[in-house]
């Protein structure tokens, strides 16, 4: 992990994909990450991956959809566009050409090894040349913007390797110093977020809770934790407890201390636990869900904070571009 305090003013990216609502794992896992750095004072470029997206959503409405959503969201969770540059991946098309110049110094046999390749095939997406070449594409993201830090889940840690892997190649074949290779930022506490089953939260699996949604909403998702069954006046164990892992993100010390004793001495049932952890998402999220709905009503505003992430991007992406395109002696007359 990287040193939480990060002192020196780093260049910071991230993006996620608009593939669905915004669980608490991408809270936990990404978000978090994403505006602590932002308030530590860092360069941050936070964009939506919509290309990325297509690797698995094939309808219009549904992108469309899912890219609003996202965009309001991170507004609302804080993201500040006076300090943050926040754009649409699809608002840079430089990003797709680098991709292309990535490609030819990529191992076809480095991507035969992603892991969240082999997964998603395993799953049942189709092994189109997209979802092959998805790793490229992120390093694209990273390597255009001279990214330093990457704040993501212990998921994607991979995919930071193989963007360092091929940032280093590509200087090496053209004996250019043009591509800065990053570094993973991932909060070992948070790293794998579970979901409602035990399993990782994740939209794929149907075991997220949604940060918008409404309080009732949230509560009954909360209800639908898994336990064993143990009965209410029976000793139980927190530390084998979903319901008491994902209390460990929200409460405070002195809570858990006093929750995990009530669980050890008996007489404390999974449903008084689950109904303390819906408190406590409401009342982390009550400020942003007021946030989103104003946001939701006025998108012009969200559109005009996105264009113009976009335009400071293409800046930056630009000028990586005319080193990278003059390393490999690519040649343009515009
Ligand atoms: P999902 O698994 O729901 O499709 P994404 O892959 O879109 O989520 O993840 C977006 C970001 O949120 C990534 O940085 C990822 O590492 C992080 N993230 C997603 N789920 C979790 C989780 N359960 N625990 C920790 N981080 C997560
Ligand atoms: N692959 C990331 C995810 O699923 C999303 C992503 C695309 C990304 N490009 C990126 C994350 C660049 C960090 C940096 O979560």
């Amino acid at each position: 992990m990287s040193d939480t305090t990060t002192p020196k003013t780093r260049r910071v990216l991230s993006g996620i994909q608009p593939s669905g609502r915004l669980h608490l794992g991408n809270y936990f896992g990404a978000i978090r990450q994403y505006l602590k750095l932002q308030a530590d004072g860092h360069e941050c470029f936070y964009f939506i991956a919509n290309y990325h997206a297509m690797t698995s959503l094939r309808d219009k409405a549904e992108l469309e959809a899912a890219t609003m959503h996202v965009a309001t969201a991170y507004l609302a969770l804080g993201i500040d566009p006076a300090r943050s540059v926040f754009f649409l991946q699809s608002d840079v098309p430089q990003v797709t050409e680098l991709c292309w110049m990535l490609n030819t110094v990529c191992p076809v046999t480095l991507m035969q090894k992603a892991t969240s390749y082999k997964d998603k095939i395993a799953r049942g997406l189709v092994a189109n040349m997209g979802l092959f070449d998805y790793p490229v594409l992120q390093a694209a993201d990273i390597t255009i913007y001279d990214a330093n830090l990457v704040p993501v889940g212990q998921d994607q840690k991979q995919h930071i390797e193989i963007t360092r892997d091929l940032a280093i190649k590509f200087n090496q074949t053209f004996a250019a110093d043009v591509l800065v290779p990053p570094e993973p930022y991932i909060v070992a506490e948070v790293a794998v977020v579970p979901g409602l089953d035990g399993q990782k939260m994740s939209k794929s699996y149907d075991n997220t809770i949604e940060i918008f949604q409404t309080d009732k909403q949230t509560k009954k998702r909360c209800g639908r934790i898994v336990t064993d069954s143990t009965p209410m006046e029976d000793p139980k164990n927190p530390d084998t407890c979903n319901v008491f892992a994902l209390l460990k993100l929200l409460a405070d010390q002195a809570e858990l201390d006093e929750i995990a004793a009530a669980y050890r001495a008996g007489g404390y049932g999974y449903g008084q636990a689950k109904n303390r952890l819906a408190e406590l998402i409401n009342a982390l999220f009550a400020g942003p869900r007021e946030k989103y709905a104003a946001y939701e009503n006025d998108p012009d505003t969200v559109r005009d904070i996105l264009r113009e992430g976009g335009r400071r991007a293409r800046q930056v992406a630009e000028a990586t571009m005319a080193r990278v395109r003059d390393a490999a002696g690519i040649v343009t007359t515009y």
